[in-house]
């Protein structure tokens, strides 16, 4: 019942940031935080600094071979997963990412994505960057956002092949 009304709140405040009034100049930490308040953007940049070059290195795995992979893959399926409610994460893709713009939702805007993915991470393919971004958000912090506030289970909720179909849709937003 509390999650009930927690979630309802949570897409009250989704709808109030939709409708084209000015977003807040500062990211919210935590999903509780963007429903309640909005914390200081000297907070969020020192996080942003201190975990993005930490962690990058560790996780980002090697290159897959993402020719055969995106030839493979349904993008149109991926669609479909992107506005898929999975409970264990308490989210969809679309409740926290805009699919047809690059405003700021609760994460950022995905239009255009696989442009903007190229320039993430040096050495990285745009597709394996989308990739690491949904298996390990925490590996590389979109500047001005910090850690923890995307849900870090969509690895374990997503077959293999949900997860190319992925980022096989992700990159066809242009
Ligand atoms: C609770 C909100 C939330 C949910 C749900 C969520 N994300 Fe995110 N996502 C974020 C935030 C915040 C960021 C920026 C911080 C970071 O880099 O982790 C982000 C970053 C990303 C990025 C990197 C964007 C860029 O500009 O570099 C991609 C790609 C992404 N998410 C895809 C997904 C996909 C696909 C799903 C569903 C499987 C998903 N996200 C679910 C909040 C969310």
């Amino acid at each position: 019942m509390r999650n009930t009304l927690v979630f309802a709140l949570f897409v009250a405040f989704l709808s109030t940031v939709g409708c084209g009034r000015q977003l807040p100049d500062v990211v919210p930490t935590t999903v509780a935080e963007a429903v309640t308040e909005v914390p200081t953007a000297v907070k969020a940049e020192v996080t942003v600094a201190a975990s993005a070059t930490a962690t990058i290195e560790a996780t980002v795995g090697a290159e897959l071979d993402w020719a055969t992979l995106i030839a493979d893959a349904d993008p149109a399926h991926g669609e479909v997963l992107f506005g898929t409610f999975y409970a264990e994460a308490s989210f969809a893709c679309s409740n926290c990412h805009n699919n047809a713009s690059e405003d700021r939702l609760v994460g950022p805007g995905l239009l255009n994505i696989a442009e903007r993915a190229t320039t993430r991470v040096d050495g990285i393919s745009a597709e394996q960057y989308i990739f690491t971004s949904i298996l390990h958000p925490n590996d590389y912090l979109v500047e001005t956002y910090v850690a923890d506030l995307m849900p870090k289970v969509y690895g374990d909720l997503l077959s293999e092949q949900e997860q190319y179909d992925l980022v096989a849709y992700l990159i066809t937003l242009k």
